[in-house]
């Protein structure tokens, strides 16, 4: 009986025991499938990050940064509060994957045995996220050391023979330092269409830069459902419609318009971004539809004062007019974007937030791939956003002004981004309907 007792104090001293000295985790075994899974997305050479995570050797300095990102979760970067909706794109770690980076960077960044290695992930060649199918190559655009560089426009043939279903897409910049965003537009093909010119408008601009607003027009019509189809920011750079056997149909002849929007740094670089696209190899069964529902633009009604840290702007409204599934979203707001909610209300005056993103940065404006949200027709989506123009606010450049809508990072707009997918007989210009409101929202 002593005995048996002691065999077991003895058995369960050893099991305590052997935990304590379990290995540590290695690089190989138990960092890298997180790194696949999480981080190398953006940590590959070609990406929005700076430093590949593919192997040890370029891995194995940032352990004790990666440790410090990890803990306090600045990485990966996620901005939706995770209490409203689902989303299929949501890196955020787990605490035991947090747990692993920390007692690995605490260990001594082993790299452990080749053996227990993954396989690598075959990412697409060239910074491609997507494997185009076919590329359209973009203009050469020489950016200035210095200046404001106004919108550009410039067209370039799409090349589509016949008409197509594509089933991805993917805006990839030459130059990530100076794209402060990008966006396509598909445009019929006219006789007269001009290519590889550049057209802009000048704006009336004061000292700082900023659009003098009584230069605007008074009041600019809000909700578009423009040709534009896709925009590069950072952050976003690819759609994928495949996941919902979903398509966008090109027609034939169709030209592509680049949409181009600069940020100098001081130094010429000259950017070359270019268009990917996969084909469909059989018609998809459903569209895919994106949409902008720009806020109020009036100067008399989108004006930010002076040091206020908590600006509510008019909010963006649109009711669907077809049954569709909600998919994805992406604020754009610039410097002083501080949130941006999305709301639905359906026909039945329930009402759901299903993105709240709060502590909006410029420098990532990442797109919500939500597990598809069922709307039926009649539904409302409703968004509102809040800026901070205090000094508080690291990336505010001037607290001091009031700040009107305009193109540039240092003026401001209110742009609710988001997609969806519809029957694929629908007429697309027709699923939503918007309505200029000047409504502060609740
Ligand atoms: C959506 C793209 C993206 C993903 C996903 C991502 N990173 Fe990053 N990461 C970046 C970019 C861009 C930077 C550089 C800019 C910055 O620090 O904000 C960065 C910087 C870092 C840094 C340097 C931080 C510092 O303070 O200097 C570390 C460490 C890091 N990432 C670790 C990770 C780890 C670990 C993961 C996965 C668990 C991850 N990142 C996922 C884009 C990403």
């Amino acid at each position: 009986m002593m005995i048996d007792l002691l065999v077991a104090i003895l058995m369960l001293g050893g099991a305590a025991m052997a935990a304590e000295t379990s290995p540590e985790p290695t690089f190989n075994k138990d960092v890298l499938p997180i790194l696949q899974k999480n981080c190398q997305t953006c940590h590959r050479p070609g990406q929005v990050a700076p430093m590949s995570f593919l192997d040890y050797k370029s891995a194995r300095p940032w352990a004790k940064a990666m440790k410090v990102a990890v803990t306090t979760r600045k990485m990966p970067p996620w901005f939706a509060d995770h209490r409203y909706g689902r989303f299929e794109n949501d890196r955020t770690l787990v605490q035991s994957d947090i747990d692993t980076i920390m007692k690995w960077a605490d260990a001594g960044a082993p790299e452990g045995d080749s053996k227990d290695a993954p396989p690598p992930i075959q990412w697409p060649v060239e910074g491609w996220q997507i494997q185009p199918d076919i590329i359209v190559d973009g203009p050469n655009f020489k950016v200035p050391a210095k200046g404001i560089v106004e919108w550009t426009n410039i067209v370039v043939p799409g090349g589509f023979t016949k008409d197509t279903w594509i089933t991805s897409m993917e805006l990839l910049p030459g130059d990530r330092s100076v794209t402060h965003h990008m966006c396509v537009a598909f445009i019929p093909h006219t006789s007269d269409v001009v290519y590889n010119v550049p057209t802009w408008t000048d704006k009336v601009r004061d000292a700082s830069g900023s659009e003098i607003p009584e230069s605007r027009k008074a009041i600019t019509p809000t909700g578009t459902n423009t040709a534009v189809q896709f925009c590069y920011v950072p952050g976003t750079q690819f759609e994928d419609y495949r996941p919902f056997g979903a398509g966008k149909l090109v027609p034939a002849g169709t030209d592509i318009q680049f949409r181009l929007h600069y940020t100098v740094t001081g130094k010429e670089v000259v950017d070359h971004p270019r268009l990917g696209f996969t084909i469909a190899k059989q018609t998809p069964e459903r569209h895919y539809a994106n949409f902008i529902i720009n806020s109020q633009q009036d100067p008399a009604v989108f004006a930010i004062p002076p040091n206020d840290p908590n600006w509510q702007s008019p909010i963006s409204e649109a009711t669907f007019e077809e049954d569709v599934d909600l998919v994805w979203a992406m604020a754009h707001m610039h410097f002083r974007g501080k949130d941006m909610t999305y709301q639905l209300t359906y026909p039945d005056g329930r009402t759901e937030t299903v993105l709240s993103i709060q502590n909006y940065d410029y420098n990532w404006q990442l797109g919500y791939r939500f597990e598809p949200i069922r709307i039926p027709k009649g539904t409302k989506l409703t968004v509102t956003a809040h800026y901070d123009n205090s000094a508080n606010n690291r990336a505010n450049p001037d607290p001091n002004r009031t700040v009107y809508w305009g193109d540039q990072a240092w003026e401001e707009m209110m742009s609710p981004f988001f997609a969806v997918i519809a029957r694929k007989n629908v007429d697309t210009k027709k699923i939503i309907k918007t309505a200029v409101s000047t409504r502060p929202g609740a």
